[in-house]
């Protein structure tokens, strides 16, 4: 996928590490220069130098506070001049608990971290991507569809993103503006890590993990990178409003009893 994002300038949250991580890397690799803006600058920073080569910069940004994440776009700007795209990654997935468990204070961060954040980057970007007629592209999950026992609060951030990413798709379809989503049902990253130390037993949902893919196996982070460039690139210029599963057949409802 050389050159398929050759001059194009990304604004990515939560790029430090996981899925992001390996989105940033896929998007340098196409040719893209890639600001990583995330609530961990010295990881961020560390990616930056370490995995993209300096092709990219690293913002210290909060996407659940307004004025942080005007500042990183504007930084954005001032540094490359234009904004081709906006890929709204960041999130938490804490607390693993059934919705009257969860204190109004964890359902309040949730909200703000995995969903205003994507109020405060369209308010703060949409002019330059009206400019540029550029994307934005989502990270939602498959949970958001289908449901997730023991997490609630983290499910209902993600089903409102899929219903963002299609009334956003609407709005700004006028502006030659392209609005998607991945859905990824499980990948190993440090956050996918931290879930499953938080249930009841990490060792049977390790090996659930993995067979909950028809595929038979739970990915890193490189088969939703892969996705995203072609969502941002022009062969998907066609598509608007979807919310694509990268989840090896998760969805299809069919738990993997063995190989064949
Ligand atoms: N890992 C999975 O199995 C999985 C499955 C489905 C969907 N997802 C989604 O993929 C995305 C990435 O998840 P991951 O597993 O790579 O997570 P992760 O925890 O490994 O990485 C998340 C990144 O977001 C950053 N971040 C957290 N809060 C932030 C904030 N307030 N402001 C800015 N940056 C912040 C973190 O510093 C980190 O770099 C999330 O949207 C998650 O919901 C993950």
């Amino acid at each position: 996928m050389d050159g398929e994002l050759s001059g194009k300038v990304i604004f990515l949250t939560g790029g430090a590490q996981g899925i992001g991580r390996e989105c940033a890397i896929a998007y340098a690799r196409a040719g893209a220069t890639v600001a990583i803006a995330d609530i961990n600058p010295d990881v961020a920073q560390a990616t930056v130098a370490d995995d993209l080569r300096d092709a990219g910069l690293a913002l210290q940004c909060d996407v659940a506070d307004a004025a942080s994440v005007q500042a990183a776009i504007s930084q954005t700007l001032a540094r490359c001049g234009r904004l081709d795209a906006i890929h709204n990654n960041a999130a938490i997935s804490g607390p693993s608990k059934p919705l009257h468990e969860t204190t109004g204070e964890q359902w309040d961060q949730l909200f703000a971290v995995n969903v205003k954040s994507i109020y405060h980057t369209t308010l703060h970007g949409l002019a330059a991507l009206k400019a540029s007629r550029g994307c934005i592209l989502s990270t939602a999950s498959m949970v958001g569809a289908l449901g997730q026992e023991n997490h609630a609060a983290y499910v209902a951030t993600k089903g409102a993103l899929i219903a963002l990413t299609k009334a956003m798709a609407l709005d700004y379809a006028p502006f030659g503006i392209r609005v998607n989503a991945l859905s990824p049902a499980a990948v190993w990253t440090p956050l996918l890590r931290q879930w499953v130390q938080d249930q009841p037993n990490p060792v049977a949902t390790e090996d659930f993990l993995n067979h909950i893919h028809a595929l038979g196996f739970c990915p890193e982070g490189d088969v939703v990178a892969d996705v995203a460039v072609f969502l941002l690139s022009a062969r998907a210029r066609f598509i608007t409003g979807v919310t694509l599963p990268v989840s090896g057949g998760a969805e299809l409802g069919y738990r993997r009893l063995g190989t064949k």
